[in-house]
C-alpha cells in the first residue's frame, strides 16, 4: 500500500516535470496566425528531430524552382523570418522558388535539444540528412542572416552541387571567430544566458523581461514587435519559447561552438585558395552604421565568389525587424542573378 502510493506520487511528479519541459506554443498558429497556409515538416535523422516550417505558392513559373532555406541569426530561430513571409508568398512564383522553408537549429523553436553542442559543420550534415527524410530535395537558395550565414557559407562548400546561390545579410564571416574582441563577449553573453536561467528557475525572468530589460539582441521579442510587422500570435510564442531553459541552455550551447566552427570555416576556404564560392550567385546585404572593420570584412566575404553584389543598408543588424524591404529586394536581385547569370563552374565538381 505505502509502496503503490509512493509509486504513483512519483509517476506523477516525473509526469509533471516531461509535460512542463515539453510546453510548446501551437505551431499552426505561431507565424501567420488564423488561416496560416504553411507545413511544418519534423524529420527525425541521427536521433534528432528538427522542425522546418514551408510555405509555398505553386504556379507553372515556379513549380521546379530550389527551396529557399532561411537560417536566422543566434539566438533567434524559425519566427524571426514572420514579417517577411507574406511578402515572400507573393513574390516567390516571379523568383522562381518553389517553397520557403524556415529552420529551427536544434533546441530552438519546435526542434529537438541537441545533448551537446553542434557545431556548424555538424549541423550541416543533420540539416542535408534531414531534408533528405522530409522529402525537401533539389536544389537550395540559402538564406543567412548574422549567425546564420556561417551555415549558408558551410552548406555551399559541402553540397556544391545542391545549392544555386545564397544571400547573407549582415552575416557572420571567416574570420570572425579570430577576433578576440568576439571570443571576449561570448563569454560575456554566456554569462547572461547563465544568469537569465537562475532568474527563470526563480520565476523573476518573465517581468524582467516584459518590463524591457532584454536587448532585442539577446532574442526576446517585446510586445511592440506587433508594430514591426510581426503577428501578436508569433510574438507571444516567441516569448514564450525565449522563457524557457530549453531556449536559454541552447543559446548558450550555441555561444560555445562559434569561434570553432567561424575558424574551420576559415580553414576550409584557405585550402581552396582564391575565390574558394567561384561563381556562385551571391548577394551580401550589410549594415554600414557598425564600424568600418565590420564593413571591410562584408566586401571580404562577398569577394570569395566571382559572382556576387553587395549592397549597403544604412539601417542596422536587425533586418527582419527593422528592414525587410532589404531582405525583399535581395533576394529579387539574387534570384534574378540565378536567372540571368547562373553559375558555369560551381557545382560541377571541376574544382
Ligand atoms: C526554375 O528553376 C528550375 C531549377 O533550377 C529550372 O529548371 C527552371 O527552368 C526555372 N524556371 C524558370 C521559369 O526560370
Ligand atoms: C501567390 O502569388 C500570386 C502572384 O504573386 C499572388 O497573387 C497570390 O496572392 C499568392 N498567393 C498567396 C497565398 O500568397
Ligand atoms: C582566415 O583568417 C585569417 C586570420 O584572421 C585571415 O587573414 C584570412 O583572410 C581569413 N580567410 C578567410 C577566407 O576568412
Ligand atoms: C505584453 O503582453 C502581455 C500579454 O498580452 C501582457 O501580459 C504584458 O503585460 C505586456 N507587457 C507590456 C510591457 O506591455
Amino acid at each position: 500500500m505505502f509502496k503503490l502510493s509512493t509509486c504513483l506520487l512519483l509517476f506523477i511528479c516525473f509526469f509533471a516535470i516531461v509535460t512542463s519541459q515539453q510546453t510548446l506554443p501551437d505551431v499552426s498558429t505561431s507565424f501567420l496566425g488564423a488561416g496560416d497556409p504553411g507545413v511544418s515538416h519534423y524529420p527525425s535523422y541521427l536521433g534528432l528531430k528538427m522542425h522546418i516550417r514551408c510555405y509555398s505558392n505553386v504556379t507553372s513559373a515556379n513549380q521546379k524552382g530550389p527551396i529557399a532555406l532561411f537560417d536566422a541569426g543566434l539566438p533567434f530561430f524559425s519566427t524571426a523570418w514572420v514579417s517577411i513571409i507574406p511578402s515572400v508568398l507573393q513574390k516567390m512564383p516571379s523568383w522562381n522558388i518553389s517553397k520557403a522553408c524556415f529552420i529551427d537549429r536544434y533546441g530552438y523553436g519546435w526542434s529537438d535539444s541537441a545533448p551537446y553542442p553542434i557545431t556548424t559543420q555538424d549541423y550541416v550534415l543533420r540539416l542535408r540528412g534531414s531534408l533528405q527524410v522530409a522529402g525537401l530535395t533539389g536544389k537550395y537558395i540559402l538564406v543567412g542572416w548574422s549567425w546564420g550565414s556561417i551555415f549558408t557559407q558551410v552548406f555551399s562548400l559541402t553540397y556544391p552541387k545542391e545549392v544555386s546561390g545564397i544571400m547573407t545579410i549582415d552575416g557572420t564571416d571567416s574570420k570572425w571567430g579570430f577576433i578576440s574582441a568576439n571570443q571576449q563577449s561570448i563569454i560575456t553573453y554566456t554569462n547572461t544566458y547563465m544568469n537569465y536561467m537562475s532568474m527563470n528557475n526563480m520565476g523573476t525572468l518573465q517581468s524582467y523581461a516584459n518590463d524591457g530589460n532584454v536587448a532585442l539582441g539577446f532574442g526576446y521579442f517585446p510586445n511592440g514587435t506587433v508594430a514591426l510587422g510581426f503577428t501578436p500570435n508569433s510574438v507571444s510564442s516567441s516569448q514564450q519559447i525565449w522563457l524557457s531553459n530549453k531556449f536559454l541552455k541552447t543559446a548558450v550551447q550555441e555561444f560555445n561552438i562559434m569561434v570553432i566552427s567561424s575558424a574551420v570555416l576559415n580553414f576550409t576556404y584557405a585550402v581552396k585558395g582564391p575565390n574558394p564560392l567561384k561563381d556562385l550567385p551571391y548577394v551580401n546585404i550589410y549594415e554600414t552604421i557598425f564600424d568600418q572593420d565590420w564593413i571591410d570584412r562584408q566586401l571580404f566575404m562577398a569577394s570569395l565568389s566571382t559572382n556576387s553584389v553587395a549592397i549597403p543598408f544604412g539601417t542596422d543588424h536587425f533586418f527582419p525587424f527593422t528592414n525587410q524591404g532589404a531582405i525583399i529586394s535581395g533576394l529579387t536581385a539574387l534570384t534574378n542573378k540565378i536567372k540571368t547569370n547562373p553559375a558555369r563552374i560551381w557545382g560541377r565538381g571541376i574544382f
